[in-house]
């Protein structure tokens, strides 16, 4: 995640047994090849970096990616048939986030090894089309041969097992994560992300890339942005440049991009990622125990 998933909570999570990933999205080359070295001093277990693939530098990114020796990368944000094959021939484990099932099949055709299936309600970047983790996961199910992993939603036991029993193999947590004592988000920002109740994010700026972010001041000047008819050109004016940074790493709570997930309704508690991490598990269990009862 953008501005959260440094080495810190990366190592944390994947020490607690977790995946942890490095959120390469808002990392110069040179950072990013910072936090991978931390990262590997952090911990022994297996970590990922996450690559949005419109990134301007991709393929310095991906060259710092091999050279380190990371074994698994997940692709974002582009056509997945771009580097899977080139970072496969390089032994690399590839999981590809899609929004749909055209998109899963596509990554399935690019040759990924699993695909992240990422619903509507999910914190961030998301589709246009407004699926559902609910929908799309079976939907997925149905016509996709390679290992699921389902996002968008989930940040309690019960909703990974939920996502399981639609038929992911396993879970993508983002927002959960937010609020945890690792994560690089700016404290007023992990604040804000244990505040909010249900109703107080929205996906928004579909003409540019659709985004799920806290309604906030920006997110109000940009409603009477629409409202006024504004143009695409008109609404890239206004976002800007490095709102996100303002918002998710600055602090800035007002006129930054605060990009957080529809589950943070359900985060009430800053914690641990390995809290996190136990208490979900300790949740799943009982959950399925639960069920196996009925
Ligand atoms: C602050 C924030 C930043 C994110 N940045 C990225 C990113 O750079 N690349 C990506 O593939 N997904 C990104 N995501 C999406 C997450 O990886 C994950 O799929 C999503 O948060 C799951 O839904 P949830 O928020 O309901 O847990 C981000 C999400 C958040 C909340």
């Amino acid at each position: 995640m953008v501005w959260a998933s440094g080495w810190r909570l990366a190592s944390a999570v994947s020490n607690a047994g977790g995946l942890g990933l490095i959120g390469a999205g808002s990392m110069y080359p040179e950072v990013l090849q910072e936090h991978i070295q931390k990262c590997q001093q952090a911990t022994n277990k297996p970590f990922g970096v996450n690559v949005p693939m419109l990134y301007p530098e991709i393929d310095r990114i991906i060259d710092i990616i091999i050279e380190l020796g990371v074994q698994i990368v997940f692709t974002s944000a582009g056509n997945p048939k771009t580097w899977t094959a080139h970072l496969k021939e390089h032994g690399i484990t590839v999981v590809h986030v899609v929004s749909s099932v055209k998109f899963a099949k596509k990554a399935q055709e690019a040759g990924v090894d699993a695909i992240v299936a990422e619903g509507f309600e999910a914190g961030g970047h998301n589709g246009r089309d407004e699926t559902t983790t609910l929908v799309l996961i079976p939907a997925v199910k149905e016509k996709i041969g390679i290992p699921i992993i389902a996002a968008g939603g989930i940040a309690t036991g019960r909703s990974m097992l939920a996502a399981m029993v639609l038929g992911a193999d396993g879970v993508q947590i983002g927002s959960r994560f937010v609020a945890s004592d690792e994560a690089s988000s700016h404290d007023l920002f992990k604040q804000k992300v244990v505040e909010a109740g249900e109703g107080d994010t929205q996906l928004t700026l579909k003409e540019l890339a659709p985004v799920r972010l806290i309604k906030n001041k920006f997110y109000h000047d940009v409603q009477k942005a629409y409202k006024d008819g504004a143009s695409v050109e008109q609404l890239k004016e206004l976002l800007g440049r490095a709102r996100a940074k303002r918002g998710m790493f600055e602090g800035d709570m007002e006129e930054g991009e605060l990009e957080i997930g529809q589950v943070s309704a359900l985060i009430h508690e800053i914690k641990p990622a390995a809290r996190i991490l136990a208490d979900i598990l300790v949740e799943f269990e009982a959950a399925k125990t639960g069920m196996s009862e009925l």
